[in-house]
C-alpha cells in the first residue's frame, strides 16, 4: 500500500464544515488514500504555535477558512500570482517541506457555472454584475478578470470597498462601481448577477439585497450564500422567470480544485452536487 495523503482543515469556527466529507468522496472517487480533518484554531490561541506544529506534523496540505485566509500568507514560502493578487489563500500545498498558498475559491466559482451551464465562458462579452465587495466578491472578481470576462460591475453597500477590487481589473475588463440602488435600477442589463454578501442568511427576516423587479428573463442569478441552500434571491429570481445557480455548488468546486493541487487527479463530481443539497437541507 501507498503513502496516504493528510489533509487538513484550519479555520474557526469550522465544527459544522462539510469540508471533511467532499475531500472523503473525493478520495473514494479517486482510489487515492488519505485524510482530511478539521483542526479548528479559536481566536484565543497562538495562531504561530498552531502552524508550526503544523510544519512538523509535515502534512501535504491544508485548506484555510475564515478568519485566516489572510493571516496564513506570512508563514507561506510561496504565493500563486492570483492569490497573491487577491490577498487571501484558501489551499495550501506542501512540496518537500515548501510551503505554496493558492485561491481556488474564485476559479472554484467559476467551475460551477461552467459545470451547470454547458456553454457558460464561450461569450466573455457577457454583462457581469457582482452584489458585494468583501472577500468572496474579490476572489470571484480576479477569476473572471484573470478568465478574460469583459465586463464586470460591481455593487455595494460601501462603495469604497468596490472601488478596491475594481483596480485588481485587468486591461481587458471594464469595471464600473455602482449604489445597490443603481443596480437595482439597471438590473435588466445584466447576463449574470452574483450575490456575495451576507445578506440572505436570515432567511425570515432578511430582504432581497435588491429587488429583481426588471430582471432580464435570460439572466443567471447566482447566490454564493448556501445555508439557506435557496435564499430569497434565488427564490424571487426563478419567480421571475430567471435562471438560477446554487451557492453550495462552489463549496465542492473549490474543493475539487484543491483536490488537483494536493494530488495532481482532477475527480469526478457527478451526483455530488445532489448529495450535498440533501446533507444541507
Ligand atoms: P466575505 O469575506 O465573506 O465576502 P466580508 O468581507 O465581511 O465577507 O463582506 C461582506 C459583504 O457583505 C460586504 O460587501 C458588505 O457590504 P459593506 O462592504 O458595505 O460592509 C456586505 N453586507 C453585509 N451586510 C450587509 C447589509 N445588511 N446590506 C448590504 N450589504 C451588506
Amino acid at each position: 500500500m501507498g503513502d496516504k495523503y493528510r489533509f487538513e482543515l484550519i479555520g474557526f469556527p469550522i465544527k459544522h464544515s462539510n469540508s471533511p466529507w467532499i475531500h472523503e468522496s473525493f478520495f473514494n472517487r479517486s482510489k487515492l488514500q488519505g485524510t482530511y480533518i478539521k483542526n479548528e484554531i479559536p481566536l484565543e490561541d497562538d495562531f504561530a504555535e498552531k502552524i508550526m506544529q503544523m510544519k512538523a506534523r509535515d502534512i501535504d496540505g491544508f485548506n484555510i477558512t475564515v478568519p485566516y485566509k489572510q493571516t496564513i500568507i506570512p508563514y507561506l514560502d510561496e504565493v500563486d500570482a492570483v492569490a497573491a493578487k487577491i490577498g487571501a489563500v484558501n489551499t495550501v500545498l506542501n512540496r518537500n517541506g515548501i510551503w505554496k498558498g493558492y485561491n481556488t475559491d474564485g476559479s472554484g466559482y467559476l467551475r460551477s457555472l461552467e459545470s451547470k451551464f454547458s456553454t457558460f465562458g464561450e461569450d466573455k462579452s457577457i454583462r457581469i454584475l457582482i452584489l458585494g465587495a468583501g472577500g468572496a466578491a474579490r476572489g470571484i472578481f480576479c477569476a473572471f478578470t484573470e478568465e478574460g470576462f469583459t465586463h464586470i460591475d460591481i455593487a455595494n453597500r460601501t462603495m469604497a470597498r468596490a472601488e478596491e477590487i475594481a483596480k485588481l481589473a485587468t486591461d481587458k475588463t471594464t469595471t464600473k462601481i455602482l449604489t445597490l440602488e443603481e443596480a437595482e435600477q439597471s438590473i435588466n442589463q445584466y447576463d449574470l448577477i452574483i450575490q456575495t454578501t451576507s445578506v440572505g442568511m436570515k432567511p425570515a427576516t432578511d430582504q432581497s439585497i435588491i429587488s429583481l423587479e426588471h430582471l432580464n428573463t435570460s439572466c443567471i442569478v447566482s447566490d454564493i450564500v448556501y445555508q439557506p441552500l435557496k435564499t430569497n434571491l434565488l427564490t424571487q429570481a426563478e419567480a421571475a422567470g430567471a435562471q438560477i445557480h446554487y451557492g453550495h455548488t462552489m463549496l465542492l468546486y473549490q474543493a475539487q480544485l484543491a483536490f488537483e493541487i494536493w494530488t495532481g487527479e482532477l475527480v469526478s463530481t457527478e451526483n455530488m452536487d445532489k448529495e450535498l443539497q440533501l446533507i444541507l437541507e
